[in-house]
Parts: structure tokens; C-alpha cells; sequence
């Protein structure tokens, strides 16, 4: 299948490492060109380095923008350094931020800060950037939300309801795009092993005095888990693989949905 986007500039926000970094291969794969963001000049570069060397892809091909999208002033510094090459055509909302913290230890700062991070990052790149792509009457925009957005997960609240507040934003920004060629979708990730999620479950492995691959496999025997068909974390590059078709030219009659990529985990027939 041809994607048609060799022409297309596709900004992918936290994509050093996880499921971004392996957007912004495929998506350089296909021949887009491929904006990285990153807070880090070393994490940028090393991803950058990385992304040519697995892919044969020309220098010019992989831009870099910093920021940290946690905050309005990061954005803004993302969009200002796009300006200078060129808006984007293709955006994906992918960076994110999750932990476990029961709701006695959630201060009203943690659900502001992954507001800020989860939502808001989307929120802000996605009204900056709208307007040039509905002016050009093409623009393809992706939310990274997770399984977490179906479903209450008392044990983290707070990051659960960040993911369920993206699928909102983004089916309403479908319906901004009405006329100008512009889909917004959301894509619903289920566990899939990243940089964050390896992090993630040493911490928890600690605390259980557990070894990360007893963690690994006791989360689809006798955890969150179970339901899983495919009774695996997935591979980021299978997550990677939906989001490319979804800012592909094929995929211009999908938008305002929310597409699971979650191997069966979540127990319902829609
Ligand atoms: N992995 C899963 O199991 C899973 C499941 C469901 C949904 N998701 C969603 O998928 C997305 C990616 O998850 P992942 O597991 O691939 O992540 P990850 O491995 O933790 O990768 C994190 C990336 O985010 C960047 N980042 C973090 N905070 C940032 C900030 N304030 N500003 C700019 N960049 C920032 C990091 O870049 P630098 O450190 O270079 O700045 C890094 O590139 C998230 O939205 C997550 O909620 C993941």
C-alpha cells in the first residue's frame, strides 16, 4: 500500500524513545520527513543518530524541535523552531506521562501536572498547527490515548482520566475539520513495552520484591492482564504501524474515531 506521504512533514512529540521514536521510523520509512521533539539536546541527537543509521534515511529528512510540552512557553518554542522549515502536515499528540498513585497520595499538583503533559500538549500543538493544514486542506492529526480511556483504574485516576479526556478533544477537532481534509483520530494503546514502561515496572518490581520479567509475565497471568488475547505486551512498532496508516492519504475516511490497538484486552465487542 502506498502511503502518499513522501511530500508530508509529520511532527511527533516525545519520540526519543517508546512508541514516538517508532512513529517517526515508520513514518520516515514511508518518506515523510520527520520532526523529533525532545527537552534534551544529547536525547535528540542520540534518537536523531539512531533513526538515520536503522533506516538509510537522508540527514535533512530528520528535523529536531525542543520543548518541554508540559508547559504553554514549550509549545510555543516547538512551534516557533517548525516555523523557521515548515508547518507540519502530520501530527502525532504522543507524548505522555503515567505512574500508579493510589488517590490518599495524589496531591492536587499531580492531576494538574498530568493534565498539563497528556492533554494539554495535544491541546495546544493541535490549535497551533489546525490552521495550516485546514488552509492546505490536508492535515492528519493522531492522539496516543490508551485502553485507560474505556475504563476507571482507581490506582491511577488521575492519569486515566488524561487519556479519556484526549479521545474528547480529538473527536471534537474531527468535527473542525469538516471540509478542509483534515482527520483527527485517537489511537487506544494497550501495554506495550517502551523506555517508560520498562522504568515504570522496575519501580513496581521493587516495591513487590519482584524481578521485572516476574512483573512482565505476572501482569497477563494474574493482573490488569488476564483479558489480553494476545497475552503480551505489544511491540512499539505494532502500535507504530496503526498510527502511520491512520496520517497516511489511505485513511481519508477514518476520523473522529477512536481505534483500538490494545490485543484484545479490553472485553468489548465494539
Ligand atoms: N507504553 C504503554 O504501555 C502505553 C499504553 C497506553 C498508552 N500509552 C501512551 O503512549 C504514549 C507514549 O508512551 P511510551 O510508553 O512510548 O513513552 P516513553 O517510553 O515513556 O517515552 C517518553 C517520551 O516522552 C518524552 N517526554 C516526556 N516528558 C516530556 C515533556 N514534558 N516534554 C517533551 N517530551 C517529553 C521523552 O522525551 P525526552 O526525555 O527526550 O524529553 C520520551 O521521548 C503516552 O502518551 C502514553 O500514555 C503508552
Amino acid at each position: 500500500m502506498d502511503f502518499n506521504i513522501e511530500t508530508r512533514r509529520a511532527l511527533v512529540t516525545g519520540s526519543t524513545a517508546g512508541i514516538g521514536y517508532a512513529t517517526a521510523r515508520t513514518l520516515l520509512k514511508e518518506g515523510a520527513t520527520v520532526i523529533l521533539t525532545s527537552r534534551t539536546e544529547e536525547r535528540a541527537n542520540d534518537a536523531r543518530d539512531r533513526l538515520l543509521k536503522e533506516t538509510d534515511a537522508a540527514p535533512e529528512k530528520v528535523e529536531i524541535a525542543f520543548g518541554d510540552l508540559a508547559t504553554s512557553k514549550g509549545a510555543e518554542a516547538v512551534v516557533s523552531q517548525l516555523r523557521a522549515n515548515g508547518l507540519p502536515d502530520i501530527l502525532i499528540n504522543n507524548v505522555g506521562f503515567f505512574e500508579v498513585k493510589p488517590i490518599d497520595e495524589l496531591e492536587d499538583e499531580d492531576w494538574t501536572d498530568m493534565f498539563e503533559i497528556n492533554v494539554m500538549s495535544g491541546v495546544r500543538l493541535t490549535k497551533a498547527l489546525f490552521p495550516h493544514m485546514a488552509e492546505q486542506g490536508w492535515g492528519r492529526v493522531v492522539f496516543v490515548a490508551s485502553e485507560q480511556s474505556l475504563k476507571p483504574n482507581p490506582e491511577m485516576m488521575h492519569y486515566a482520566m488524561t487519556k479519556t479526556a484526549q479521545v474528547s478533544v480529538a473527536r471534537s477537532f474531527a468535527e473542525l475539520g469538516k471540509d478542509h481534509g483534515v482527520t483527527v483520530n485517537s489511537v487506544l494503546v494497550a501495554p506495550t513495552w517502551s523506555e517508560g514502561v520498562e522504568v515504570f515496572l522496575e519501580r513496581v518490581a521493587a516495591d513487590a520484591g519482584k524481578t521485572v520479567p516476574e512483573m512482565r509475565e505476572a501482569y497477563f497471568t494474574e493482573g490488569d492482564g488476564t483479558s489480553s488475547i494476545i497475552a503480551r505486551f505489544a511491540d512499539v512498532k505494532e502500535i507504530a504501524a496503526q498510527i502511520a496508516f491512520l496520517s497516511s492519504d489511505q485513511a481519508s475516511a477514518i476520523t473522529g474515531a477512536a481505534q483500538r490497538v490494545d490485543g484484545g484486552i479490553v472485553r468489548s465487542l465494539f
